[in-house]
C-alpha cells in the first residue's frame, strides 16, 4: 500500500489537507496549482521566469511595488462554509495573479488577504511604474466582476484596496525561515504597504515616486497626505483617476516613419516653450494616423511640458460647447463620472491654484457646461462673454504654469458653441507658450489661421515595416506589394488587413519569411469599411451584440448600461474577447467601467452595418438604462437622452428630452444647438399642445439670432395651434409684436 506524503505549504511549512486550497495557517493560496503548473518555478512566494533564474545574485534596484488587499470576507466567512469561502477566494487570487503576470510583474507573497507583488525584479522594463498601474486598474475592474456573481449568489462584494510605491530595495535570493526565496525587502516595501492601508476600498493610491514615473501615461488626483510609520513628515498619495485618453494603446504596432511631421511638430513645441504659440492643423483621412502622430508627440515630450487632448464625436455636433466641456474638465481632471460636488470643487481649486480664484457665479457657468443642471441666473448672451472671458483666462493661465501642447480632436464634428468660442481662444495663442494642434478629416477647414499638415498614407519600405511589424514577422515581396497596394498605405487599413491575414489560412512560410499559398489571391476587401465588417462579421453572435450595443452607444461606453441592455449576456469575457481582438480598450475602470473603440472607424462601421430597426430599439434601451442608472443626475445626460431617444421609435420620450436639451442649448446661448432641438422635438410632437410649444420655443430663438421672417412664421403657427388659453395667446401675440418690431426697426 502507498502511504501518501503529506502536502506542505511552500510559504510556511505548515501541512495541507489534500482538498485545501488555501493554507490554514498562513493564507496562502494553493488554489492556483493547474494555473502554476504552466510557469515550471513558481511557487508560493517564489514565481521566477526560468530565464531569470540565473542572474538572481542580490542586487540594489528600483522597482515599483504593489500591494493589494481583498476586505469584506468576513461577513462572507459568516454566511458560508469555510470549504466554499476558500474557494471563492482562491477564483479572486487568481483573477489577481492573472493580472500581475499579464503586466509581467513578479509575486513576492501572500499574506492573509493580501498580495504583494513587484515590478522590475527580477527582470526590469523601462516603464514598470506604469505596468504596476496598470496591473491595478485591471485588478479592481476584475474584482468587479467577479463581485457581481458573488453578489447574485450571496449578496456581498468584497472591496479591493490597493497602493503602489517606486523606491529602491535589495532584491535576490535570501533566506527565510523556511526556505530561501527571490523576493526584494526595504523601505519602499513597507512604504507601499502602507499606501495600500490607506486607499479606499475600490481605489489605487499612488506615492509621488510612482506618479511621476506614469504621469504621462495616467491622471492623478492628490488626496489627503500621509503619515508613515516611524517619519515625522508626511508624504503626498496620489489617486489613480484614468488611463489617459486614447494615449498610445499598448499593444500599438511600433511607430514606423513619420519623421518630418514629427520633426514640424516638435518644432512647434520649441517656438511655443519659447512663448510663440502656434497653430497647427493635421488633415487626413481616416486611420491614416492623425491621432497617433499627436500619442507620439506628447508620449515624448519633456518633462515640464503639460498635454491636453480634447476630441468631437459625431454624436456630439448637436451638444453645446461639448468639446469646452472637455477642455475644461481635462485642465482640472474631472472625470466624466465625477458628481457635482466634485467638480465644483475641483474647478475652484484648480483655479485657485492658478491664481486666479473664481467667484461663484463663474464656478456655476462652468458648472452648466460641463452638463450639471443650469443654475446660473444670468441672461444667455452674458454668460457666453464671460465664458468665453473665462476660458481665455483658464487657457493664459495653465500654459503660462507650464507650456502647453492642446490637442483637438476629429474637428469635423465640432458643435457649433464650442467651434465660436475657439476661434476667440486661438486669437491669443501666438502669444502664449502653448501648441494647438487640431485633427480633421479632409474637407473641413478650420476658421482660424493655422499651419496645415497633411498627413499622407505610408509609402513603401516605411509601410512594410508597418506590415512585418504587425505579423510580427518578415514578408515576402509579394504579400508586402499586394497589401500596400490594396491598402493604398493608410496604416490602420494596413492594420486590419494583415489581422484578418493572420487568421486566414492563406499563409505559408518559406525561409523565414511568411507568403501567400502559391495561387491564391488575397480577398481583401477593396474599401477599409468592407474589412472592418468582415472582421465584425467574423465574431460569434454574443461579442457581437455586446459590441454593437457599445456602437450604439457611442465612442465610449459604460459596462454598466450595457449589462442592463444585455441582461442575458455574461460581459466580461465577451468585453475581454473584444479588447484581445483589438476592437476595444479599456478605458477607465473607476469610478465606473468605460471601454472605448479602438479607432473611430469601428465603432462607425459597427453602428452603420446594424439594421435600422435594430438600432432605434438598442438606442431606446440604452435611454432607458441611462434614465434608470443615473436617475439622480439626468440633468448631465440632457444631450445623451435626447440624442439617443431621437434616433429611437418612442416619440413621447424624444419630444421630451429635445426640449429640454433645446432649452439648455438656449440658456447657454448655443442658439444654433437650441433651433436644431426644437426643430426635431417638433418632428416628434403627436399633439396640438406639444406642437405649440415647440414652435413657440422656436421663434423665440429666431427672435433672438434676427431671423424675423422665421419667428414670425414659427410665432403664427404656433397661435394657429392654440384654442381658448387667453394667457398663452396673449403672450403670443406680445412676441408676435416684439418680431414685427425689431423686423421694421
Ligand atoms: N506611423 C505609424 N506607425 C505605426 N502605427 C501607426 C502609424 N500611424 C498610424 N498607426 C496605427 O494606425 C491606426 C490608425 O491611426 P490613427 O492615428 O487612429 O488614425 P487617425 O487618427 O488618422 O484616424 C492606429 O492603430 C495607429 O496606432
Ligand atoms: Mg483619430
Amino acid at each position: 500500500m502507498r502511504v501518501p506524503t503529506r502536502r506542505r505549504c511552500a510559504n510556511c511549512g505548515a501541512s495541507l489537507r489534500a482538498r485545501d486550497r488555501f493554507c490554514g495557517s498562513c493564507g496562502t493560496p494553493l488554489e492556483s496549482a493547474a494555473a502554476r503548473a504552466s510557469a515550471s518555478t513558481e511557487s508560493a512566494s517564489l514565481q521566477v521566469p526560468d530565464a531569470a533564474r540565473s542572474s538572481l545574485g542580490e542586487q540594489r534596484k528600483v522597482v515599483t511595488i504593489l500591494f493589494a488587499d481583498l476586505s469584506g470576507s468576513t461577513p462572507l466567512g459568516e454566511r458560508l462554509d469555510p470549504e466554499d469561502l476558500r474557494t471563492i477566494l482562491a477564483s479572486y487570487f487568481n483573477e489577481l495573479a492573472r493580472q500581475i503576470r499579464r503586466y509581467e510583474g513578479t509575486i513576492d507573497k501572500y499574506i492573509g488577504d493580501a498580495v504583494m507583488a513587484v515590478f522590475g525584479a527580477p527582470i526590469s522594463h523601462e516603464d514598470d511604474a506604469e505596468r504596476a498601474i496598470n496591473a491595478a486598474l485591471a485588478m479592481q475592474q476584475a474584482i468587479v466582476h467577479l463581485n457581481d456573481d458573488l453578489e447574485r449568489r450571496y449578496g456581498v462584494r468584497l472591496s479591493l484596496r490597493i497602493g503602489i510605491n517606486t523606491g529602491e530595495v535589495v532584491a535576490g535570493l535570501l533566506a527565510g525561515d523556511v526556505q530561501t526565496a527571490y523576493t526584494v525587502v526595504g523601505d519602499a516595501v513597507n512604504t507601499a504597504q502602507r499606501y495600500e492601508a490607506a486607499a479606499p476600498p475600490g481605489d489605487v493610491l499612488v506615492s509621488a515616486s510612482t506618479r511621476r514615473l506614469a504621469i504621462h501615461s495616467f491622471e492623478f488626483e492628490e488626496t489627503a497626505p500621509l503619515t508613515l510609520k516611524g517619519k515625522s513628515e508626511r508624504v503626498v498619495a496620489y489617486r489613480v483617476l484614468r488611463r489617459r485618453y486614447e494615449e498610445i494603446a499598448p499593444e500599438a504596432a511600433p511607430f514606423v516613419g513619420r519623421v518630418a511631421e514629427l520633426n514640424y511638430l516638435r518644432a512647434a513645441v520649441v517656438d511655443s516653450v519659447e512663448g510663440c504659440g502656434r497653430v497647427v492643423n493635421m488633415v487626413g483621412e481616416a486611420g491614416v494616423g492623425k491621432s497617433r502622430l499627436i500619442g507620439e508627440l506628447r508620449a515624448n515630450l519633456i518633462s515640464g511640458i503639460d498635454g491636453i487632448t480634447v476630441r468631437c464625436a459625431s454624436f456630439e455636433v448637436n451638444t453645446p460647447y461639448a468639446l469646452i466641456a472637455d477642455f475644461v474638465r481635462g485642465a482640472f481632471s474631472v472625470h466624466a463620472a465625477a458628481d457635482e460636488a466634485t467638480a465644483r470643487q475641483a474647478i475652484a481649486d484648480g483655479f485657485a491654484a492658478l491664481g486666479a480664484p473664481l467667484e461663484d457665479s463663474s464656478i456655476v457657468l462652468l458648472l452648466d457646461i460641463l452638463g450639471y443642471g443650469l443654475h446660473s441666473t444670468l441672461a444667455p448672451e452674458v454668460r457666453r462673454r464671460i465664458l468665453v472671458k473665462l476660458l481665455r483666462t483658464l487657457l493664459r493661465l495653465v500654459s503660462q504654469r507650464a507650456p502647453l501642447v492642446l490637442s483637438a480632436e476629429d474637428l469635423h464634428w465640432v458643435d457649433a458653441a464650442s467651434l465660436r468660442v475657439l476661434s476667440e481662444l486661438v486669437a491669443d495663442v501666438p502669444t502664449l507658450p502653448c501648441l494647438f494642434v487640431t485633427t480633421t478629416r479632409p474637407g473641413w477647414t478650420p476658421p482660424w489661421q493655422s499651419e496645415s499638415i497633411t498627413v499622407k498614407p505610408l509609402e513603401g519600405q516605411v509601410a512594410r515595416e508597418l506590415i512585418e511589424s504587425v505579423f510580427e514577422v518578415p514578408v515576402d515581396d509579394n504579400l508586402a506589394e499586394t497589401i500596400i497596394a490594396r491598402t493604398a498605405g493608410n496604416p490602420f487599413f494596413i492594420e486590419e488587413v494583415v489581422r484578418e491575414l493572420k487568421a486566414s489560412n492563406l499563409l505559408v512560410e518559406r525561409t523565414g519569411q511568411v507568403g501567400l499559398v502559391p495561387g491564391v489571391t488575397v480577398p481583401v476587401p477593396a474599401t477599409l469599411q468592407e474589412v472592418i465588417q468582415a472582421r465584425l462579421d467574423r465574431l460569434e453572435s454574443e461579442p457581437r451584440r455586446v459590441l454593437n450595443t457599445g456602437a450604439v452607444c457611442g465612442r465610449t461606453f459604460w459596462v454598466r448600461v450595457l449589462g442592463r441592455v444585455l441582461p442575458d449576456i455574461g460581459l466580461q469575457p465577451q468585453l475581454s474577447l473584444l479588447e484581445h481582438e483589438s476592437f476595444i480598450e479599456l478605458r477607465t475602470a473607476a469610478p465606473e467601467i468605460t471601454y472605448g473603440f479602438r479607432q473611430v472607424l469601428i465603432q462607425e462601421v459597427a453602428y452603420e452595418t446594424q439594421l435600422l430597426v435594430e438600432r432605434r430599439r438598442l438606442h431606446a434601451a440604452i435611454a432607458v438604462s441611462v434614465e434608470a442608472l443615473y436617475a439622480e443626475r439626468l440633468e448631465e445626460f440632457v444631450d445623451f437622452l435626447a440624442y439617443h431617444y431621437n434616433r429611437s421609435t418612442d416619440d413621447k420620450q424624444a419630444y421630451r428630452w429635445l426640449l429640454r436639451a433645446g432649452d439648455r442649448a438656449k440658456e447657454l446661448f448655443a442658439n444654433q444647438e437650441a433651433l436644431r432641438a426644437f426643430r426635431d422635438a417638433l418632428a416628434r410632437a403627436r399633439n396640438a399642445p406639444d406642437v405649440r410649444v415647440a414652435l413657440e420655443r422656436m421663434g423665440d430663438v429666431q427672435t433672438v439670432i434676427g431671423k424675423y421672417d422665421d419667428a414670425l412664421a414659427s410665432l403664427r403657427s404656433a397661435l394657429a395651434k392654440t384654442k381658448a388659453e387667453p394667457a398663452v395667446l396673449a403672450r403670443l401675440h406680445r412676441k408676435i409684436a416684439t418680431a414685427l418690431g425689431k423686423k421694421g426697426a
